[in-house]
C-alpha cells in the first residue's frame, strides 16, 4: 500500500501536481467534505444534497458524489438517471467530463461505482488515466462526498480520503451510539490523523436539545479517545423534508423559508468561515484513498 502510495506521489509531480493544475488559477483549494453516519437514514443524502445547493447559491462550484454505491439515493433527491458513473473512467470507457451531469440547482453531480476501490489496484498506465481524469475535478471549491451508513471499507476510504468528515446523528438514542461508533473507528483506525470531524445532529425540536446530543458525543469522544470533534450545528425536523422527497425537490429550493433551509445555510456560512488545509491540491484524495490500507 504505501508502495502504492508512493508511485501516485510520482505521477502527481509528472503531471504537474494537482494544486497546479493547468486549468486551476494559483491560490484555489478544493474542498472536500465527506457525509456520513452510524446508522442509516439518520438524513445524509438530504443534507449532502442541500448543503450542496446552499454552497452553490454562495457561488460557489460544487460537485456532489454519490458514493453510497447499493442504494443511488441523490438520484432520486436530484430526479435524475445517471447512465454512466466513476467506474467508467476507471475502466477508461469514459472521460471524467462525459460522466459529470448538471443539474437543476448549479451543482454537478457524479454517481460514485461499485468497485471505485479498484483504483488500489490499477497498473501504472491504468492510474495515469484515472488520476488526469479525476484531476480536472480540481476547478471545483467544493466536493462533497454522499457515503452509505455505517463501517464498510468503501464508506472508510472515501473518509480517509476527505479533509473534513461530517456525521450525522439524530436524536435517537441508537443513531447517538452508532454515530459514537463511526467517530471511534474514524480516529482509531485510519491512516489520516488530521482528519476534522464534525457533528450535526438532525431532526431535532429545539437548538437545545442539538447542543446537548453534541455536547455529549464530543465529551465522550474527548475523554475516551482523546480526538476533537467540533460541533457542526443541527437540522430541525420539519415535514418540509418529507414534503420535498416525495417531490424529488430539493427543500432548500422548494421551501427555502422552512425552517431546514434555513438551519443548512447557516451551516454553510459557518463551514464558509473556517479554513482548512489543502496542501497539495486534489491528488491528495486519491492518494490517501489508496493508502488507507484497512
Ligand atoms: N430534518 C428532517 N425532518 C424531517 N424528516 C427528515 C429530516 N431529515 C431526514 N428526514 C427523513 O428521513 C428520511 C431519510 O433521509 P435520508 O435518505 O437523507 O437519510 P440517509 O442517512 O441518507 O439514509 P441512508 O443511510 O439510507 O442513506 C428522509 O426521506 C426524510 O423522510
Ligand atoms: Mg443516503
Amino acid at each position: 500500500m504505501e508502495d502504492q502510495a508512493t508511485e501516485l506521489k510520482e505521477i502527481m509531480k509528472q503531471r504537474g501536481n494537482g494544486a497546479q493544475n493547468s486549468a486551476r488559477p494559483a491560490g484555489h483549494k478544493t474542498r472536500i467534505i465527506a457525509i456520513t453516519s452510524g446508522k442509516g437514514g439518520v438524513g445524509k443524502t438530504n443534507i449532502a444534497v442541500n448543503m450542496a445547493i446552499a454552497y452553490a447559491q454562495l457561488g460557489k462550484k460544487v460537485i456532489l458524489i454519490d458514493a453510497d454505491l447499493g442504494m443511488a439515493n441523490v438520484n432520486v433527491l436530484l430526479n435524475i438517471v445517471p447512465n454512466a458513473n466513476l467506474l467508467h473512467v476507471i475502466n477508461q470507457q469514459r472521460k471524467m467530463s462525459e460522466i459529470v451531469l448538471e443539474t437543476d440547482y448549479g451543482i454537478k453531480f457524479i454517481a460514485g461505482a461499485n468497485g471505485f476501490s479498484r483504483i488500489a489496484n490499477l497498473n501504472e498506465k491504468e492510474l495515469q488515466y484515472f488520476v488526469e481524469e479525476f484531476l480536472t475535478l480540481s476547478n471545483a471549491d467544493i466536493i462533497i462526498i454522499d457515503t452509505a451508513a455505517g463501517i464498510s471499507n468503501n464508506v472508510l476510504s472515501f473518509v480517509a480520503a476527505a479533509d473534513e468528515v461530517f456525521v450525522i446523528t439524530t436524536p435517537e438514542p441508537t443513531a447517538i451510539t452508532d454515530a459514537y461508533g463511526i467517530i471511534k473507528i474514524i480516529a482509531t483506525e485510519l491512516h489520516n490523523t488530521n482528519i476534522s470531524m464534525k457533528l450535526l445532529v438532525n431532526r431535532v425540536q429545539s437548538a437545545d436539545e442539538g447542543r446537548k446530543i453534541s455536547d455529549r458525543i464530543i465529551n465522550i469522544a474527548a475523554q475516551f479517545l482523546n480526538h476533537k470533534v467540533d460541533y457542526l450545528g443541527f437540522i430541525y425536523d420539519d415535514p418540509a423534508v418529507t414534503a420535498s422527497v416525495i417531490r424529488q425537490k430539493p427543500w432548500l429550493v422548494a421551501s427555502p423559508s422552512a425552517k431546514p433551509s434555513l438551519c443548512i445555510k447557516h451551516i454553510v456560512g459557518r463551514i464558509e468561515k473556517t479554513d482548512f488545509i489543502e496542501e497539495e491540491g486534489l491528488g491528495r484524495f486519491l492518494r490517501r484513498f489508496r493508502k488507507k490500507g484497512r
